[in-house]
């Protein structure tokens, strides 16, 4: 199996700076040395280019999603890298970078497929421009690529290839009051940290699993390093307490590998600037090597 690293060293859909020197942490920890670790053979594209400002309005782009032409610009690139990848018969490897980076991955990853999705987070990342209450688009991939509200008609980040039906969200413990009625609403399966303490780790992700994969050519797998409990991923922008720890993560993973359904994969939200000595960058490599199918015997 061949993966293909892409790089996406941005910061515009988040308001905490340095979440853009993502990639380099996460290479720095050794991501292609856990890749091959997995028997996978790993191929870097390198970073893709982000638009730099030396200085950054805090509005730029529209009120309501910060940067949104920025994003744009970036998740276009991305689109293409993903599907290029695919089309070549490589498993693109998305490295950020923030979460508004997702929008991109998605829309690569549905461009000639019919995907589904596995949302591993604290947050929902269901937010509008409408409804957000930071105007932060790392808060919106979801919605934008659902074409939900604002979203809808969006042609960069709609995608036909992805339905609300084969969405799963793991892991909510930090849901603004509208994305909390936006994802009822909506056909996306969600579960809380209640849930999988309630039921355990395997189940949830195997009923994450099922959801995704139903009537889909393969899944899209997303992992917000927020998702961890915060100690053992400080390194983020917007830690919550009381998430997923050490091994339910690796668990979930493994779960992935499993399946041999996961077409893409993305680690984002990694903060090396928070971080404490690169942890939770070595976690994310570790994290992928799991769900690329690594194990101890
Ligand atoms: N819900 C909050 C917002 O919309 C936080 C989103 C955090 N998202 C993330 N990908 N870390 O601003
Ligand atoms: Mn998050
Ligand atoms: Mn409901
Ligand atoms: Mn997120």
């Amino acid at each position: 199996q061949q993966t293909r690293i892409i790089g996406v060293p941005t910061d515009y859909g988040a308001n905490r700076r340095g979440v853009d020197m993502g990639p380099s942490a996460i290479r720095y920890a050794g991501l292609a040395t856990q890749l091959k670790a997995a028997g996978v053979t790993p191929t870097d594209a390198g970073d893709l280019a982000v638009p730099h400002h030396a200085i950054r309005d805090a509005d730029a782009g529209g009120e309501n999603a910060k940067h949104i032409n920025e994003v744009e610009e970036v998740c276009t690139a991305l689109a293409d890298a993903v599907s290029g990848a695919l089309a070549e018969g490589a498993t693109p490897l998305a490295i950020g970078g923030d979460h508004s980076i997702a929008i991109g991955s998605m829309v690569g990853s549905a461009r000639d497929a019919d995907i589904g999705v596995i949302w591993f987070d604290a947050h929902g990342d269901f937010n509008t421009p409408e409804t957000s209450p930071s105007g932060n688009v790392h808060g919106m991939p979801l919605a934008a690529a659902l074409g939900i509200g604002d979203f809808e008609g969006v042609e960069w980040a709609n995608t036909d290839g992805l339905k609300e039906e084969n969405v799963a969200i793991v892991g909510l413990r930090d849901v603004d009051e509208n994305e909390t009625a936006a994802i009822h609403d909506s056909d996306v399966t969600a579960y809380t940290m209640s849930d999988i303490d309630e039921r355990g780790i395997t189940e949830i992700t195997q009923e994450a699993l099922d959801v995704a994969t139903d009537g889909t050519d393969g899944i899209h797998v997303s992992l917000d390093l927020d998702w961890l409990d915060p100690r053992e991923a400080p390194g983020v922008g917007t830690p919550v307490r009381g998430g997923a720890t050490y091994r339910e993560a690796h668990a979930a993973m493994e779960l992935v590998a499993d399946s041999g359904a996961m077409r893409s994969l993305e680690l984002v939200e990694v903060n090396p600037i928070l971080d404490e000595h690169n942890e939770t960058a070595t976690l994310a490599t570790e994290l992928a090597a799991s769900a690329f199918g690594k194990s101890i015997l």
